[in-house]
């Protein structure tokens, strides 16, 4: 089958990989109907992680059930369903908990796996053809039949349950007030969710025009451009002391204005900035603790200068981690189903496999028209 293989920094090739088989008699081999790029790849892209070539990325699959294991007996050939981008098994004691982005049992020495990404698991990810899905009946949410809602249901793997669990890191309630920095994908998600719980004010940051207007138009945020304005200022001032809550959408990927130079942890100190003594965070974009390509020996293995001082003496608290999916993704795919959440205005491309490799170096660069990409590889 053709798959999206990682080659190097921005290196990316289609190639033929052999056809995933049934191994486990939990496994299920699922026909991907759509598989998203999302900004998580990017680190691994552009060299920022310790991905080696040879990896399959993928880890936003949707698609059709083609083949079942003797041990699955929910999911049958046929079935349509989204897949959550962690891997768990369902009983162990992070996954009881609904912790599933921390599952105990699918990543050797490892709290926590997924599909194509460095560090998480021998599991394959599915921007090809075919996926192998480990613990099948647990992992796959089902979906109604047909091809309605296509990309809506896309964004239940990574994004919308991300940003909606950012919303619950930061206990985002009716009435509060929310800074969301960063208005990629997730970003957008986290300000969408901010909306759907309730918030009074969200403040999107970024500095990429067409996603601030998408933030503004569809969840109502406040705009504020960080090429522009001190950023944290601008809502320090038009809120009056500080936002309720605050979300990290960006990561140790944070540009400077001239978007030359990277400042790992200046996200992490805008939120102690910008948000009120007692508030919450809830931190979703990444950090790792290895970066090769990191702006200081400390930052490379991920150490950072955080304002711990600040953070101590306004009394904030903050939640960090991968987001665990399935805490959140029937709730709100029952949202879509009945017309009250719609997550695919994110979604700005959708193109074959085989352009994989030309729609990666354009996310890269946030080329308008290119905030979320999906793969079709049935094209
Ligand atoms: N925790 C999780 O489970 C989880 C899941 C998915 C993605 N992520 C992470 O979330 C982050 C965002 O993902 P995405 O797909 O939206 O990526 P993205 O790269 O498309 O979006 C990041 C946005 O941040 C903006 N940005 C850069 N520097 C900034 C700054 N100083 N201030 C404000 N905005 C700035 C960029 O212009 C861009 O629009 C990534 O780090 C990704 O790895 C985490
Ligand atoms: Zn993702
Ligand atoms: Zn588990």
């Amino acid at each position: 089958m053709k798959a999206v293989v990682y080659r190097g920094e921005r290196d990316v090739r289609v190639e033929d990989v052999e056809d995933p088989t049934i191994d486990a008699p939990t496994d299920a081999i699922i026909r991907i109907t759509t598989s998203a790029i999302c900004g998580s790849d990017l680190h691994m892209y552009e060299g920022r992680t310790g991905a080696e070539p040879g990896i399959v990325f993928g880890h936003e699959n949707m698609g059709v059930v083609e083949e079942v294991g003797a041990g699955v007996s929910d999911l049958k050939k046929g079935d349509r369903v989204v897949l959550p981008f962690n891997v768990a098994c369902g009983f162990c004691r992070n996954c009881e908990n609904n912790k599933t982005g921390f599952c105990l049992n699918v990543n050797e020495g490892f709290a926590g796996g997924a599909y194509g990404y460095v560090s998480m698991g021998p599991w394959r990810g599915g921007q090809a053809e075919y996926l192998k899905v480990p613990f099948a009946d647990f992992n796959a949410l089902r979906l109604p039949e047909g091809e309605e809602h296509e990309h809506d249901f896309a964004m239940l793997a990574d994004i919308f349950p991300t940003g909606y669990h950012a919303t619950e890191l930061a206990g985002v309630g009716p009435g509060d007030t929310v800074a969301v920095y960063g208005a990629g994908p997730v970003g957008q998600m986290a300000a969408y969710s901010a909306r759907l719980r309730g918030a009074s004010e969200i403040y999107v940051v970024d500095k990429v025009e067409e996603r601030l207007r998408l933030a503004e138009e569809h969840s109502g945020a406040i705009p504020v451009n960080f090429a522009e304005v001190d950023a944290p200022e601008f809502i320090l001032d038009a809120t009056d002391g500080g936002t309720d809550t605050g979300i990290d959408a960006v990561g140790y990927q944070a540009q400077k204005p001239d978007g030359e130079d990277e400042v790992p942890a200046m996200i992490l100190n805008n939120l102690v900035t910008s948000t009120r003594a007692t508030g919450r965070l809830g931190v979703v974009g990444l950090y790792v603790p290895s970066d090769p390509g990191a702006p200081t020996e400390e930052a490379a293995n991920g150490r950072l200068l955080f304002d711990i001082g600040t953070f101590f003496e306004k009394g904030l608290k903050m939640g960090t981690g991968q987001a665990d999916v399935k805490a959140h993704n029937r709730q709100l795919r029952d949202l879509i189903i009945a017309g009250r959440a719609e997550p695919s205005f994110v979604v700005s491309k959708r193109v074959p496999l085989e352009e994989a490799p030309d729609a990666y170096a354009r996310f890269d660069k946030r080329e308008d028209g290119y905030t979320k990409v999906v793969l079709d590889p049935a094209a």
